[in-house]
Order: structure tokens, then sequence, then C-alpha cells
């Protein structure tokens, strides 16, 4: 077998900015196989969408809290791609699975450190191992960071968070370098604050926080799921051919 259609696995795509990116990858082209932990019926309705705008997508569960299931999800995503699209081959992945948990640091217990290694930066690491041998020469590996992890995005209690995004934002670029002969193009988006579930019911629920925000954006606005979707997708596809180990902020101008 080998490739003949392009296929995207999208982690934590069962809301939000995986979502949307699911759908744009979808619009360009590729088929996805997009991954929920809790949420279910959120990645079901992510393969409707797809569906929708005339793409094939196929949902399966992953924790990145559970290590130990990764071979187990490469076994699944190999059966899945045979299945669906009589390949072996993957043209691209996105580790975009998060969650947020603040705590200053006088008050952050091992725990929370532990969640957030594990969450943002151990799980996209072992899954891109697991990975790698499926992905095509040629193919593009998005990550998911945060503005967080730079100066505009600096807010006292994300340490944990805001640190192993940073390293999710490193392991990129050495990514990038150790895959680069192979063709293979790795990135981050970075985006600044999105409405989505991540966020619980805050902008609907503070408008004090969201006017704070947008008047702290160069463009005025809170982020919506498809604003970073959209570059994802874009970094995904042939025109960021010649973009590779780069950190794209996507805030509409956070703090310029
Ligand atoms: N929204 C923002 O303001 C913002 C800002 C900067 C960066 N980000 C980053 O953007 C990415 C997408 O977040 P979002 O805003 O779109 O939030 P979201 O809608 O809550 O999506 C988060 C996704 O991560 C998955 N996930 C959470 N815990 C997981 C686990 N243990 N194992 C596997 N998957 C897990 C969720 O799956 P289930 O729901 O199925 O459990 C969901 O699919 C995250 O990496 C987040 O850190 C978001």
């Amino acid at each position: 077998m080998s490739t003949t259609t392009p296929v995207t696995v999208i982690v934590g795509a069962s809301s939000g900015i995986g979502r949307a990116a699911a759908v744009r990858a979808a619009q360009d082209g590729s088929g996805v196989i997009v991954t929920y932990n809790s949420n279910k019926d959120g990645a079901l309705e992510t393969v409707r969408r797809v569906e929708e705008v005339g793409g094939t997508a196929v949902a399966l569960p992953l924790d990145l809290a559970a290590p130990e299931t990764i071979p187990g999800f490469r076994a699944e995503v190999e059966r899945t791609l045979a299945a669906t699209w009589g390949t072996d081959e993957l043209t691209g992945l996105v580790n975009n699975a998060g969650a947020g948990s603040n705590a200053l640091v006088e008050d952050a217990t091992e725990e929370h450190l532990d969640q957030m290694y594990g969450l943002l930066f151990k799980g996209p690491y072992l899954v891109t191992q697991a990975l790698l041998p499926l992905l095509a020469d040629g193919g593009a590996i998005v990550n998911t960071s945060s503005n967080s992890a730079r100066w505009s995005g600096l807010t006292a209690g994300y340490s944990a968070y805001g640190a192993m995004k940073g390293a999710l934002t490193i392991f990129t670029r050495y990514l990038a370098k150790e895959l680069g002969g192979r063709g293979i193009r790795v990135n981050t988006v970075s985006p600044g604050p999105t409405r989505t579930p991540f966020a619980g019911r805050v902008f609907e629920e503070l408008p004090e926080v969201t006017a704070q925000f947008e008047g702290q954006t160069a463009l005025g606005r809170i982020g919506e799921a498809d604003d970073a979707g959209s570059v994802i997708a874009f970094l995904l596809s042939d025109g960021a051919r010649w973009v590779t180990a780069q950190d794209i902020e996507v805030s509409g101008g956070l703090r310029l």
C-alpha cells in the first residue's frame, strides 16, 4: 500500500481549534482521523461537520494522560488508514490536545506539574514518536502551543502550562531539524485568547475579561476557533512548503 489520499491525524479534535482544523484540512482535500478523550459526542460532531464539507473523518479515543495506551492507538490508526483510505501512510499530524489549569508558583502541587507535563509535552512527544514511522516523507506536523509561552501571553498562574507549551515549541524545532532530510516540515501555532470550551464560559460570563482582552488586542476582538484552525490547515498545506521550525502567534496582535 502507499499514499493515494492525504490523511491527517488531529489529536484533540472533539471541539474548538482541533475541530476547526479538521474541517479546514478536509476542505483542503485531506482525510482526517480525529481524537477525543472525554467528549466522544463532540468528536462525532466533528466527523459530521467534516462530512458536511464533503470530507471523510474517523474518530478514535486517546487519553494523553495514559501513555501506555499510545501503542494501541498507533495500531488503531494503522487499521483505520487501511480500512477507510486503503493506505498505510499519514501525510499530517497535529498535536492539538490541551487543557489549562492555573496555580501560582507558590501554590502549584507536584500533581499539577505532572499533569501539565503529561498532557502538554510528554503526550505529544510520545504520540509523535509512535506515529513517525507512519508519516510519509514530505508530510507535515503542526503542534499547538500557546502565547502563554511568549511575552504577549505572560499571565500569573500559568507557569507550568506556559513552560510546557514552551517545551513543545522547542521540541518542534528539534523535530524540524531531525526530519528535514525526509522533507517533513514541523511548525507550531500559538493561539492567544480564543473562544473555545478550553476557557469554559469565561468569555460569556465575564464580559469584563472579554473587554480587557479586546482592549489589549490590535485587531480588537477575542479569537475564534477557526482563526487558529485555518492557520493549522495552512501549515499542513503545500502553500507552506518552505516553512519549517516556525512558531506563528495567532492572537490578532495581543499586547502589541
Ligand atoms: N482557547 C484558548 O484560549 C487557547 C489559547 C492558547 C492555546 N490553546 C491551546 O489550543 C489547543 C486546543 O484547545 P481549544 O482551545 O480548542 O480547547 P478545547 O475545545 O477544550 O479542546 C481541547 C482538546 O484537547 C483534548 N484533550 C484534553 N485533555 C486530553 C487528554 N488527557 N488526552 C487527550 N486529549 C485531551 C480535548 O478532548 P476531550 O474534550 O474529548 O476530552 C479536546 O479535544 C490546546 O492545546 C490549548 O492548550 C488554547
